[in-house]
């Protein structure tokens, strides 16, 4: 029997945890930021990085926030629904003329994983035994948000890494294997962590395969902005909703206004009729109660106050197109280096995927100082003018 006041009764709760493996990444901003040596090309963070190397914040951010110090008069508690006028903004942004559709109702959630997370539980509380199709490679978050809801995954195989294609016909045909009701989790835009998105006409024709067998997209947009434009990354979202006629999309404002650590997002779901919707919508809030009550308002705040403000709203859209131009033309850059490297100039967003094993990304580590995942991603937006082909020729050198 476990002895009162001594520790050997520790077996009973906390002593009974399981170690867990630290995060990967973490641990690679950690060596990165012990090496000495001034060369270092730091691509493994997921955050933009501006030519100096800094992610500095964005100008209308910085507008906002002052405009949000100066006039906010009270910090009371919001519903669990967030800034609802946050929320009606973001569904202008993520869905365009289809905003006003009474099918879709949205809450604010803590970033694109609470919008993921919310989204699965709400799948998980139907009671149905949908499960979720997910693609390989996937942004590594994706599982465990999805599993903690307790949701069956299927695992089909998107990508090849030494080929850099889409593999679309397998996708098809694993979507062919599921069932009326299942979901099909898709990035909108910005493939984490290949760069390899759907082209149109493959939106086009998965969309219509999903909407005929009655499958459900769950569209994870976390990069609007970034690839091409901010209208342009949503076209295969927008397809996705107004095809299907249920459907869910997690949106993250954390990369496009780029306030990663105020936890910036929103969840909206398609719905059948208005009065599955009203019930729905009480889901979503009874669900966020349960996990966080109601979302941080600084950064949906200070997103709100730029988008409603004209100049402000300008100003960001400029910043943002800024990013993406930058992003792209190292893409361009990289792919001119050498035709090994072509491909990348083909993909979008932050992330592509080198053909690398983690013997060579290791070795790229130790002898150039440069700083990738095991997986061969690297984040474009990582390199700048002075150092992108000095990386292109270390990459080269090991392929
Ligand atoms: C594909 C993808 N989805 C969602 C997220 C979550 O973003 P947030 O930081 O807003 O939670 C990320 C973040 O890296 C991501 O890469």
């Amino acid at each position: 029997m476990a002895d009162a006041g001594s520790n050997t009764g520790s077996d009973l709760l906390f002593g009974r945890l399981k170690p867990q493996a630290p995060d990967a990444l973490l641990a690679l901003i950690s060596l990165c930021n012990a090496d000495p040596r001034p060369t270092k090309i730091d691509v493994g963070v997921g955050v933009y990085r501006d030519p100096q190397g800094g992610t500095p914040i964005l100008r209308a951010v910085k507008r906002a926030e002052q405009i949000l110090h100066d006039t906010q008069e009270t910090k009371a508690y919001l519903g669990a629904e967030g800034d609802a006028r946050f929320v009606e903004l973001m569904r202008e942004l993520v869905f365009g003329g289809t905003s006003r559709d009474a099918h879709i109702v949205g809450v604010q959630t803590p970033g694109g994983c609470g919008a993921l997370r919310l989204g699965a539980e709400l799948i998980k509380a139907t009671g149905a035994d949908a499960r979720i199709f997910i693609g390989q490679p996937t942004w590594p978050n994706h599982a465990p948000l999805i599993g903690c809801a307790g949701l069956p995954m299927v695992d089909y195989k998107y990508y090849d890494r030494d080929s850099h294609t889409i593999l679309f016909d397998e996708m098809m045909q694993a979507l062919e294997g599921a069932r009326a009701g299942d979901v099909v989790l898709l990035h909108g835009c910005c493939h984490n962590p290949t760069g390899a998105d759907l082209s149109l006409d493959q939106w086009d024709r998965v969309t219509a395969f999903m909407a005929e067998r009655c499958l459900i997209p769950f569209v994870d947009l976390a990069y609007q902005g970034l690839g091409n434009g901010l209208e342009e990354d949503a076209a295969g979202t927008r397809m996705a909703v107004e095809r299907c006629n249920q459907a869910l999309v997690a949106h993250s404002c954390d990369k496009n206004f780029g306030v990663y650590r105020d936890r910036t997002g929103s969840l909206f779901v398609k719905v059948t009729s208005e009065e599955v919707a009203k019930v729905a919508y009480g889901n979503l809030l009874s669900l966020a109660r349960t996990m966080w009550s109601m979302p941080p308002d600084h950064g949906a705040a200070v997103a709100r106050i730029i988008l409603d403000t004209p100049e402000l709203r300008a100003d960001w859209e400029a910043e943002v197109k800024e990013m993406c131009a930058r992003i792209r033309s190292l893409r361009t850059r990289l792919a001119a280096f050498d035709p090994r490297l072509a491909y990348i100039n083909e993909q979008n967003g932050m992330f592509s995927m080198l053909p690398l094993s983690p013997e060579q990304v290791k070795a790229l580590q130790t002898e150039e100082g440069i700083y990738m995942a095991g997986s061969g991603r690297f984040n474009v937006a990582g390199l700048s003018d002075a150092n992108v082909d000095r990386f292109a020729q270390a990459v080269v050198a090991k392929l």
